[in-house]
């Protein structure tokens, strides 16, 4: 059997992505929309980030006769990163019930965009697949501390799967170097980032305006 050739990194551009990236972006958009949109993304990245998870075949019977099936087998643990990856939990929690939940928070310094961890809070990670979510990847600092957290816990790096709505070319080459092996999902690939180490072009402040503080 020939091996399927594994692609690290996953950009997700269907009609439905690029529709609601065109909504999640416009300065207009009310914080109503703009919930709804990142809540419709995030259901996109969901269904592709299992998309090549591992199945378990199992016998059930249907009300006419009796099939083969398919399950998800491994467990599961979402990770958000806080604050902004808490707008992206209810959509996998949606496909993913079964799954446990870890929380990570990462705040970058405003003046240097540095990003330093206040706070985690995990389950035992070990032998599961571990998905990280937040929204937008602009240096990579908060996902480069975020992962070495994971593999100082006991994660696997090729268990790990990073979805995130934007990330900026910085961003991910500085992961793609520090951790070649990791998974990345993402429905926009953007410029650049500003002098401030914003994304462009971007949507802003993703937390602020998922907290409705902006
Ligand atoms: C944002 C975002 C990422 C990070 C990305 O969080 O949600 O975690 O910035 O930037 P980086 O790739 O340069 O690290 P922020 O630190 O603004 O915190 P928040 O989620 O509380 O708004
Ligand atoms: N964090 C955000 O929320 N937006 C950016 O553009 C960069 C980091």
């Amino acid at each position: 059997m020939k091996d399927k050739k594994v692609i690290r990194f996953n950009l997700i551009e269907n009609a439905l992505a690029k529709h609601y990236m065109t909504i999640l972006r416009n300065k207009n958009t009310k914080v109503s929309e703009f919930r709804f949109a990142l809540d419709k993304l995030s259901k996109i990245l969901a269904i592709a980030t299992v998309e090549n998870f591992e199945l378990t075949e199992i016998q059930i019977e249907t009300p006419l006769e009796a099939t083969q099936g398919q399950t998800l087998n491994s467990p599961i643990v979402i990770v958000p990163v806080l604050r902004a990856g808490l707008s992206m939990l209810p959509a996998f929690i949606d496909f993913l019930p079964e799954a446990q939940i870890g929380f990570i928070g990462q705040r970058r310094d405003e003046k240097t965009a540095i990003a330093s961890e206040y706070y985690r809070n995990f389950p035992e990670i070990k032998n599961k697949k571990i998905i990280i979510i937040d929204p937008m990847l602009a240096t990579g600092g908060s996902a480069v501390s975020t992962i070495e957290c994971l593999l100082a816990e006991g994660g696997k790096i090729e268990d790990l799967f990073l979805a995130c709505i934007i990330v900026a070319p910085e961003g991910l080459a500085n992961l793609q170097n520090k951790f070649p092996q990791l998974q990345i999902f993402a429905c926009a690939l953007d410029r650049c980032l500003n002098e401030k180490k914003y994304i462009l072009p971007g949507l802003g402040d993703a937390g602020d305006l998922w907290t409705g503080m902006s």
